[in-house]
């Protein structure tokens, strides 16, 4: 907490810091410079490179992740450099490097991992390992100014692997009070999207044919189950509901040609996810009284998700803000990844020991999300 009152310090001493964030878990190869500039608090990407792998993996119907590793390999240092160029940044002026180090797939984590200690051993700079779920959350502040986002404040995590609710008193200070107890919503879009021939990422697929349905054409007919919905717990499922597509549509194969079907299929499975979201996220909210509620993780660049949530947090709890990341910064990035670092650092109670990082920082698959006090 100590090191966060430092905002409010004098200018003279103030000063503008860069960081280099490195982000592989999955299937982009990322690299960002953010800079903070303590004085004002704002915080500005320089650069936001993102190699993407969807039309590797979607021959595969998923993310393969010894194809992954290899292709990180291949870009890695060519968007460290892309990077660096962009930014009009020099070696020097980076002040500290940061990279995803769990969770994620182990084959591609580890040559973000690999490349950072790499560069932090021959360059001489701090290094800092990031929670990659740290990082979606702290994509909120990218664009913004810190005092911005008031606290406490509830996230809605949803990506790919992960759908929790989180809670956060202070900064780095985490709170799970709800997740899911099968798929993540990421997950069911994606494997929705399977089911109806769409193809890989499935959730920007499913989300675009929801919105050319006619909701009150009246061709075809169904209503999706919403799981959970009955307990008062901030729990989610999604299993259930991908269940429940998967029967209607092998009930309905020879359908499947129809356009209006699988736009019909599309917005009834959306808004049941959606129902569910939104619905546990405000009893949350009307509960631990949050004076923010940030949406985080790739689902979070669903724009119904965004537009419903807002509306609903507008009628029912007008007082809270509402925030979701800038467009950039929604699906897996870097910067995120160097924004957390940031509040990682400025918590940090022996910086100096940063630059020895190289040496012990782990790679994990399941890493936990670690409260800092
Ligand atoms: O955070 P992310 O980029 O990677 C993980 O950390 O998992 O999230 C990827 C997930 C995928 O499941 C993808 O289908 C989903 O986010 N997604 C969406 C949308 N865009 C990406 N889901 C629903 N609507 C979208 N527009
Ligand atoms: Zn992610």
């Amino acid at each position: 907490m100590k090191k966060l009152f430092q905002l409010l310090i004098p200018a003279q001493t103030k000063k503008i810091m860069k960081i280099l964030g490195i982000e592989t878990s999955c299937d982009e190869t990322a690299a960002s410079i953010i800079e903070i500039n303590e004085k004002e608090g704002s915080i500005k990407p320089l650069s936001n490179i993102i190699s993407s792998q969807i039309a590797l993996h979607s021959a595969w119907g998923g993310v393969v992740p010894n194809l992954a590793a290899r292709e990180h390999l291949k870009n890695i240092f060519p968007v460290i450099e892309e990077c660096l160029a962009t930014a009009k940044a020099t070696l020097a002026e980076i002040d500290l490097l940061a990279v995803t180090h769990g969770p994620g797939l182990i084959p591609a984590l580890l040559i973000g991992t690999t490349a950072a200690k790499t560069l932090s051993y021959v360059w001489r700079k701090p290094l800092l390992g990031i929670h990659h779920i740290e990082g979606h959350i702290y994509s909120n502040f990218i664009h913004k100014n810190i005092q911005d986002i008031q606290f406490p404040i509830l996230c809605l995590v949803v990506s790919g692997g992960h759908t929790q609710l989180v809670l956060m008193s202070e900064h780095l200070h985490y709170e799970i009070i709800g997740q899911t107890q099968d798929d993540a919503v990421g997950e069911a879009f994606d494997k929705v999207a399977r089911m109806l021939g769409l193809g890989y990422p499935g959730g920007p697929i499913v989300s675009t044919l929801a919105s050319q349905a006619n909701p009150v054409e009246k061709k075809y007919t169904v209503q999706f189950p919403r799981p959970m919905l009955q307990r008062d717990d901030f729990d989610f499922s999604f299993s259930g509901l991908k269940t429940a597509v998967l029967y209607y549509v092998k009930k309905n194969t020879a359908a499947l040609s129809d356009p209006t079907f699988l736009q019909h299929v599309c917005y009834e499975f959306q808004q049941a996810a959606l129902d569910i979201l939104i619905e546990k996220t405000m009893r949350a909210a009307k509960i631990h009284h949050p004076q923010t509620i940030l949406l985080a993780g790739g689902v979070s660049a669903n724009t119904e998700l965004q537009r419903q949530l807002a509306k609903k947090i507008a009628a029912d709890l007008p007082e809270t803000n509402f925030f979701f990341p800038a467009l950039d910064f929604q699906l897996d990035n870097a910067g995120m990844i160097a924004t957390a670092a940031f509040f990682r650092h400025q918590k940090e109670q022996h910086p100096e020991k940063l630059l020895s990082t190289w040496k012990d920082m782990e790679t994990k698959a399941n890493l936990k999300l670690e409260t800092i006090l």
